[in-house]
């Protein structure tokens, strides 16, 4: 396989030893078709095992290992490097959310978040004998919303949510769709009440980044906007 000589740049920071983050260089060879993840376990095997970063499946399901590069939210397992076209990369962790160690960041408030829309079908109707069937057009409802691998990269692209963290934010809005257009949940008042709130959907100004830094191409705003209109429809 060809190979390729690349300089990058990483972030880095332990918050219990430096003040503040700094750029670490590293030039590698690596195959001309590697991945970014490619590029960070080759430096962690090879040359700087001191460098943290998350992964698991290496397969864009997980959604442990986004991260920000050249200025984009990517999952670094899916993103080759030759999508930045030989530019020096500059690795960075996602923004918006507190540095663990270099690339990890902490997302305890994020999931937080999450839990507060209730993730799960709420039934309140007696279970089917079977199981509960949905028709083309409902599922078509949900089907790209259920794409969501819970990464990260929209909700740490908000501009909003850097303004104010106490915003729920768009992974847990996307996901309050999810359950809201479910034809077989029962929870959607109960999840309109939670999101209808100064810190809920309406902190979401339409600003699209979320959209943009989707890996899934997932169309979050969206689904916020059918969310709003409905929310506005149920209080008519
Ligand atoms: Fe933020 Fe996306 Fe709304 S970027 S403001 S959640 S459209
Ligand atoms: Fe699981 Fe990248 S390692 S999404």
């Amino acid at each position: 396989m060809a190979k390729q000589k690349i300089k990058l740049k990483i972030l880095r920071y332990t918050p219990e030893k430096q003040k503040k983050p700094y750029w670490s260089t590293y030039q590698l060879e690596v195959d001309q078709d590697s991945t970014v993840l490619d590029v960070l376990n080759e430096i962690h095997w090879n040359i700087d095992g001191s460098l943290s970063y998350r992964r698991s499946c290496r397969s864009a399901i997980c959604g442990s290992c986004a991260l920000k590069v050249n200025g984009q939210n990517i999952l670094a397992c899916e993103t080759p490097i030759h999508k930045f076209k030989g530019k020096k990369l500059k690795i960075e962790p996602l923004p918006g959310f507190p540095i663990i160690k270099d690339l990890v960041v902490d997302m305890d408030n994020f999931f937080e978040k999450l839990r507060q829309i209730k993730p799960f079908l709420i039934l309140k109707k007696p279970l089917p004998d079977k199981e509960f069937t949905q028709s083309p057009e409902q599922f078509s409802e949900i089907r790209e919303s259920i794409l969501c691998i819970l990464c990260g990269a929209c909700t740490s692209s908000c501009p909003s949510l850097w303004s104010n963290k106490d915003y729920l934010g768009p992974a847990s809005l996307l996901k309050a769709y999810r359950f809201i257009f479910d034809s077989r949940d029962d929870g959607a008042m109960e999840r309109i009440d939670m999101i209808n709130d100064r810190n809920g959907i309406w902190r979401c100004h339409t600003i699209f980044n979320c959209m943009e830094a989707c890996p899934k191409n997932i169309n979050i705003t969206e689904y916020i906007s059918k969310l709003k209109v409905k929310i506005v429809e149920n209080s008519i």
